[in-house]
């Protein structure tokens, strides 16, 4: 008898989901059209899809923090969803046609398997359900083929209710789950972290959106926390990363708080080895950073910067 494939974690990336940097692509499935904007990141996240699509993905998995579920962790749980997604914020930027196609399957896997280790999942099967700009922004700019079935992850809200430490908890738990998930279920899968990092941000906008001169970092030690927590994933430190994210949260208002980061990094058993950083760049203020793992035994660099 042949013995089934195991499946695995081909790589994950913190992809960030501000809208602005789907309008700075004038993709047709975005209706407002801008001139340019925010190239840093939108080329960090090109590079970024060449090296994980060459991975050739049965699936992208995203935790998204725009779809909050107050109990329990949520998964989109129908094979189609389609609409028009506007950004509740910045409606002059985003109104985007979507058609997301889900691994309905990988999905209760992971729900079930979640179950089965104490957590609260559920299957989102409304078929009106507006699927939140999170999920649709760092799916697009890592795939705008969208031709890659996706699991859609809510994020509980547990560390708004009671606290940064057991949200935490909380997603280092459904990271466990979503790997021993994706190893039964036999595919490649990919990870996405849909987080910002540092997130206090302007309150105004120039008159034309992307207008670069305009934009930069919101305060200093925002910044100073962005750089300290990039530096601990570009050195493979990723212990010490979860370690200080709830004081990120706290400092840096991070999106973090969320659960995306987390989720992934404990999906990926905490990395020892480098992260790629494809680009770091502020929306609004906020610091953005597209940055990707791959595990050396599965084509990525082994090496780590030293001090
Ligand atoms: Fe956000």
């Amino acid at each position: 008898m042949r013995e089934a494939v195991k499946g695995e974690i081909v790589g994950g990336v913190l992809a960030p989901h501000p809208p602005h940097i789907v309008y700075g692509e004038n993709h047709w499935r975005n209706e407002p059209k801008s001139e340019c904007g925010w190239e840093v990141l939108r080329w960090g996240y090109e590079r970024a899809r060449k090296d994980f699509l060459a991975k050739k993905p049965d699936v992208i998995l995203v935790h998204s923090p725009h779809w909050q579920t107050v109990i329990g962790h949520h998964f989109l749980g129908l094979p189609e969803f389609h609409g028009l997604s506007v950004d509740p914020i910045f409606p002059n930027l985003f109104r985007f046609q979507y058609d997301v196609k889900v691994d309905v399957e990988l999905a209760e896997l992971i729900a079930e398997e979640g179950r089965r280790s104490g957590l609260i999942t559920k299957m989102m099967r409304n078929p009106n359900f507006r699927v939140d700009y999170g999920t649709i922004v760092s799916c697009h700019m890592m795939n705008p083929e969208w031709d890659i079935p996706i699991v859609g992850i809510s994020s509980n809200n547990s560390p708004y209710y009671f606290s940064n430490e057991m949200g935490q908890a909380q997603m280092v738990e459904l990271g466990q789950v979503t790997k021993r998930a994706i190893e039964k279920s036999g595919k490649r899968a990919i990870l996405l972290a849909s987080n910002t990092l540092s997130h206090r941000h302007f309150t105004t906008e120039p008159e034309i959106p992307e207008d670069m001169s305009r934009e930069h970092v919101y305060e200093h030690s925002g910044y100073l926390w962005d750089m300290q927590v990039i530096d601990l994933m570009r050195k493979g430190r990723t212990k010490e990363l979860i370690a200080i994210l709830p004081e990120f949260m706290d400092h840096a208002v991070s999106e973090v708080k969320a659960g995306s980061l987390a989720w992934m990094l404990s999906a990926l058993d905490f990395p020892d080895y480098a992260a790629e950083v494809y680009g770091y760049w502020t929306v609004i203020g906020t610091g953005n950073a597209v940055v990707g793992w791959q595990p050396p035994s599965l084509g990525g660099s082994d090496r780590v910067p030293t001090d």
